[in-house]
């Protein structure tokens, strides 16, 4: 494979003079206080090489990037069922939006939006108590890494439970709906925790692995999912990970990805690596700023594309 580590260097040559580029969330006051002039990326390869600038060791808020996961622990559980309670399409909507729940009958339009996410946890609730489930994702995220160290910050937690008056919206409207089984207190407390799942870049890309390498992680050996459905969380990811700036993000990277409010990016080249890119300051539809910068760099420096 070429040179990656230089490919990587140079990518943080170019970028250093912009880091602090765009606005750190402020909705969630917990988020608000991080400092914007950080920048991490790791790319880790299907051959278990890793790669590494910058930041890469500091845990972040991974927020919307845990409903990848959460969408695997879902489809592990109830399989092709989930599409039941939820659709497959982009919203061409902001992630926090409600506008489309009404006339569709409460079934949001894809698991990456907020409602949608709120959806895939009420399913990975079913027959556990909230703790359970929290703890049930901490694990697979823990054991898809390798790395028992991984936390969730419970102050980022609570700041959301004090302050997440949309998401609180959201699922009251999917309740009416009959779309969600349990209260939406419960609900809502286990998609708050699984939003604020802290990890760095490397712990990120390493989680991530096994949709780089046709469902199971090369490093540890563990197989997570089938190769189909490796391919088609891809699909989403490229199709929905990015919300209303899905289709901007598949022209300038190429690759399927999934962004959260707290500045991370975890994106896939199919075969070849994962990689998590982490840089706070968010551009207006809620996507880290500098880390698509980077990502588009790294597609266009190594070639890595889906198309
Ligand atoms: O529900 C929320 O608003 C946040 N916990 C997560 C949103 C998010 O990360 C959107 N990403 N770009």
């Amino acid at each position: 494979m070429a040179d990656l580590q230089a490919t990587l260097d140079s990518i943080y040559t170019d970028i250093l003079p912009r880091v602090g580029e765009g606005k750190v969330a402020d909705y969630i006051p917990e988020l608000a206080k991080v400092d914007p002039r950080q920048f991490g990326m790791v790319i880790v390869t299907v051959d278990g090489k890793v790669y590494r600038i910058g930041d890469a060791d500091i845990a972040f808020s991974i927020q919307s990037i845990s409903k990848v996961f959460m969408l695997t622990l879902a489809l592990g559980k109830v399989g092709e069922g989930l599409w039941k309670r939820v659709g497959r399409e982009p919203s061409g909507s902001a992630f926090n939006s409600i506008v489309q729940l009404e006339h569709e009958s409460g079934i949001p339009r894809n698991p990456f939006i907020n409602a949608g996410a709120i959806a895939v946890t009420d399913v990975v609730m079913a027959g556990h108590a909230p703790r359970e489930a929290i703890g049930e994702l901490l694990r697979f995220v823990r054991y898809l890494a390798d790395d028992e160290s991984i936390t969730i910050d419970d102050k980022v937690a609570r700041s959301e439970t004090q302050t997440g008056y949309r998401n609180v919206a959201l699922a009251n409207f999917m309740r009416a709906y009959r779309n969600l089984d349990h209260p939406v207190d419960h609900v809502l407390g286990v998609y708050f925790h699984q939003c604020a799942l802290s990890m760095s870049c490397e712990q990120l890309a390493r989680a991530g692995l096994f949709l780089a390498a046709r469902g199971s992680n090369p490093m540890t050996g563990h197989s997570v999912v089938s190769p189909k459905r490796a391919r088609r969380i891809n699909a989403l990811m490229l199709t929905c990970g990015h919300y209303d700036g899905s289709g901007d993000f598949a022209y300038h990277v190429g690759l399927p990805g999934k962004s959260g409010v707290g500045g991370g990016i975890f994106a896939v080249a199919p075969g070849v690596a994962s990689i998590a890119v982490w840089s706070p300051g968010l551009n207006k539809v809620g996507n880290s700023q500098l880390g698509a910068v980077a990502l588009e760099m790294l597609a266009a420096r190594t070639g890595w594309s889906v198309f």
